[in-house]
């Protein structure tokens, strides 16, 4: 028996898009630019340890206390991108492979580093899909720490080897790694070299993978 673990950003849909066009306008506040390539750096990282990322590339110094207000604001905008989202952003590929687990009774739990997850799914119709949600909410440390998966793991009573995480950021393979578990990277080959599996993107998550994988 197999269970899976689903990261949320980038393997069931694109918020990274949202993301950075709220850090960006953040940036721009503060007096700096920040890129798409910079954006690449905060796939997978969690909210608290991105703005520290972004004020490190825009060389600001702030106390603890200057950050809460920046934290809220970029939410607040990444959010209204959130409010809109339909189930049409669900990634191609990813609704199929979710059937074909209902179908062959394989559960699955999201493992996300997001503290907009149940939000998020619920946008896109998927809230009620998972058998477990396990989110930032959840957890004291994030990717790659193994925390988030193996909390996950836990919740859908498997054992860590007998999960399958998909992942899209290099912590996240990582953590799946540190929690003794299969993993399937999504996305550049390079970067996710560690991964068990490596897909370039969700249409390569084909059933006739899914297939091959479980025998
Ligand atoms: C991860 C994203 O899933 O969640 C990161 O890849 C993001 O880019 C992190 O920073 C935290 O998300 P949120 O929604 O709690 O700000
Ligand atoms: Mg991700």
């Amino acid at each position: 028996m197999k269970a899976f673990i689903f990261d949320l950003d980038g393997v069931i849909v694109d918020t990274a898009k949202y993301h950075y066009l709220a850090w960006k306008n953040l940036a721009k506040s503060l007096g700096f630019v920040f890129t798409e390539e910079h954006n690449e750096l905060l796939k997978g990282v969690s909210r608290v340890r991105s703005l520290e990322i972004l004020l490190e590339i825009g060389k600001v110094q702030l106390t603890e206390e200057q950050k809460q207000p920046l934290l809220l604001k970029k939410n607040e905008e990444y959010l209204e991108y959130v409010n809109k989202m339909t189930p049409n952003e669900i990634l191609p590929g990813i609704s199929d492979v979710l059937d074909y687990l209902d179908a062959n009774n394989i559960t699955y739990a999201l493992g996300s580093a997001s503290k907009n997850a149940p939000l998020i799914l619920k946008k896109v119709g998927l809230l009620n899909r998972f058998t477990a949600i396990v989110d930032g909410n959840d957890v004291s440390k994030a990717k790659p720490d193994p925390e988030v998966f193996l909390i996950g793991a836990q919740k859908l009573q498997m054992k860590p080897e007998n999960c399958i995480v998909v992942e899209d950021a290099i912590a996240g393979i990582e953590a799946a790694n540190a929690a003794n578990m299969v993993s399937i990277g999504i996305g550049d080959a390079e970067l996710l070299k560690d991964a068990t599996y490596i897909l370039k993107d969700t249409t390569d998550f084909t059933i006739d993978f899914l297939k091959n994988l479980m025998n």
